[in-house]
């Protein structure tokens, strides 16, 4: 099959790549091979590689949303309208990622979102997102939205994805410990993500490891894994709250996921996110 892949140095779109190349013909668009928000651009690459599939993985972060609403607009509402025009013109499936910050995450406790609550997003990214998603859908039938959250693995620079190796080599960390979410391995990602369009239903999924947590739990437990002790976990990790933090956009609190279509289509539970951090840690 070729697939083509945009985004494909981002953490998702870089992981993707590498999986996907085993076992299929890829192409593997950076930021600086195609711009999903030159729309020319993007019907003349598809076309030219007139794919079977089309993975979306290009994105703008959350503060850089809150800075630049138009540039929101542009990548994360209009690039995934562009790409999935282009899939229909191909006759191709496109699967587009979205997030947990389509929901506005109160109260605290709640349970688990699922593709009946409706999303009520709190900040640019969240809004830009939905847009995006909604014009997927519209736009191409054969169209899944996979909707994750707290996404990690190896590769990138952000919280998830080095706090445990920063606490192996005994250096301080700040974690909050106020908002709290699913988190996803990037590799388990990858596998469900292949097993939902193996089973070929269009939808929008909620893809993310089982449970929930904040980042002050998620450091713990990557201390825990790397043998320290509660005594130097304690030492290494402060906490800080989300409300001291000051940040660009405003976060959602409380946002678990839960997926509904994964279940009616019979796919099991995804481990759950201390097992799946266990693998990530032992690389
Ligand atoms: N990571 C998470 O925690 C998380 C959580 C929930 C949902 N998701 C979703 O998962 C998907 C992938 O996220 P990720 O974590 O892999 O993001 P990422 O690591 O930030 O990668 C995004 C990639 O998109 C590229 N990009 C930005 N603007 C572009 C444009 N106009 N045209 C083409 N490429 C562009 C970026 O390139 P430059 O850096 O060169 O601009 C970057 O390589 C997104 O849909 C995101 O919403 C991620």
């Amino acid at each position: 099959m070729r697939i083509l892949i945009t985004g494909a140095a981002g953490l998702v779109g870089s992981h993707l790549a590498q999986r996907l190349a085993r076992e299929h013909e890829v192409v593997a668009l950076k930021h600086s091979d195609l711009n999903i928000t030159d729309e020319d651009a993007v019907r003349r690459r598809v076309a030219e590689a007139n794919p079977e599939l089309i993975v979306n993985c290009a994105v703008l972060q959350v503060d850089e949303c809150e800075q630049d609403p138009a540039k929101a607009r542009a990548v994360n509402s209009n690039g995934p309208r562009y790409l999935a025009e282009a899939a229909s013109e191909v006759g191709a499936e496109i699967i587009h990622f979205s997030t947990q910050y389509v929901f506005e995450g109160e109260p605290v406790g709640r349970e688990p979102y699922t593709i009946h609550d409706e999303p009520r997003p709190v900040n640019v990214y969240g809004k830009t997102k939905l847009v995006g998603e909604q014009f997927v859908r519209q736009v191409c039938a054969r169209s899944y939205v996979i909707r994750t959250s707290w996404v990690y693995g190896s590769g990138k620079n952000s919280f998830l994805c080095t706090v445990h190796n920063d606490l192996r080599s005994h250096k301080r960390v700040r974690a909050i410990d106020d908002i709290w979410s699913s988190t996803t391995f990037v590799e388990d990602l990858i596998d469900r993500m292949l097993e939902i369009r193996a089973r070929g239903r269009h939808g929008i999924y909620h893809v993310v490891n089982e449970g929930v947590c904040s980042y002050y739990e998620f450091a713990l437990e990557g201390g825990r894994l790397v043998g320290l002790g509660p005594v130097q976990v304690d030492r290494l990790v402060e906490v800080i709250h989300e409300r001291d933090m000051k940040r660009i956009a405003a976060r959602p609190r409380y946002t678990p996921l839960r997926c509904l279509l994964s279940e009616e289509t019979g796919l099991p539970a995804m481990r759950t996110w201390r097992e799946a951090l266990a693998d990530f840690v032992r690389g």
